[in-house]
């Protein structure tokens, strides 16, 4: 039964309170947060820089997850190094020398993720599987949390998952957008180990108790993946 990585996004959180936002989900037994950063470039949206994971690095020691949706991403490897991230994971779509921005991360002292888009084919990371320790299957189009779930993106988990037993490469496999307790159930049975969420934990008045009742749920799918 493969471990089930549960990820909030503090993208969804109250700001007014993210200490007391985070430290709710790590009650809750989340096992990574998820920090979205975007540019208004690489994605229609703005949220937040390097200041905001170092705020939450104070809060707990956990490890942050830091995704960026970010143009030009081997210029912020540095600035979120020194912010305490502990993973970056950076948009195939976003470099055209992902193998040396990979290189750059991990020479940083962080762990390398990559992301593709909906409609990126799995081709894109297809080269780079031995050298990352995550893939990030965008289920949404990144920009904003609260989408729904683009149910196609299952068959791809799936063939990522087959892709990574031809490769003998095993990154883990991380789904992000429109993950609740009913999704979560067919990305973790398509072979998906991570489970970002946002909305679905942040909207709940008990986010903990969200965190449990989204690991029940993939917990109980996984069980059922030989
Ligand atoms: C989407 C972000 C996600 C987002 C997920 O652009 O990468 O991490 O916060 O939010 P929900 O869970 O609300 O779809
Ligand atoms: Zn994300």
């Amino acid at each position: 039964m493969p471990e089930i990585i549960i990820a909030p996004s503090i993208l969804s959180a109250d700001f007014r309170r993210l200490e007391e936002q985070v430290e709710a989900v790590v009650a809750g037994g989340a096992n990574w947060i998820h920090c979205d950063v975007m540019d208004g470039h690489f994605v229609p949206n703005i949220s937040f820089g390097p200041m905001i994971v170092a705020a939450v690095r104070k809060v707990t020691e956990l490890p942050l997850d830091t995704h960026l949706m970010i143009s030009r991403p081997e210029q912020y490897v540095q600035p979120f190094r020194d912010a305490g991230a502990d993973r970056l994971i950076v948009h195939a779509e976003a470099t055209v020398h992902l193998h040396r921005l990979v290189d750059q991360i991990k020479r940083a002292g962080m762990l390398a993720g990559v992301a593709i888009n909906p409609a990126t084919p799995l081709q894109a990371v297809e080269e780079i599987l031995p050298d990352v320790d995550l893939v990030l299957i965008m289920t949404v189009n990144p920009g904003f949390g609260g989408q729904a779930f683009i149910a196609n993106m299952l068959d791809k988990v799936r063939r990522l998952k087959r892709l990574c037993e031809t490769r003998q490469a095993f990154p883990h496999i991380e789904v992000d957008g429109g993950i609740d307790e009913t999704t979560a159930i067919g990305a973790v049975k398509a072979g998906a180990n991570v489970l970002v969420a946002g909305s679905s934990i942040f909207s709940q008045s008990d986010p903990a108790q969200a965190v449990r009742r989204l690991r029940k749920a993939a917990e109980s799918a996984a069980a059922l993946v030989v």
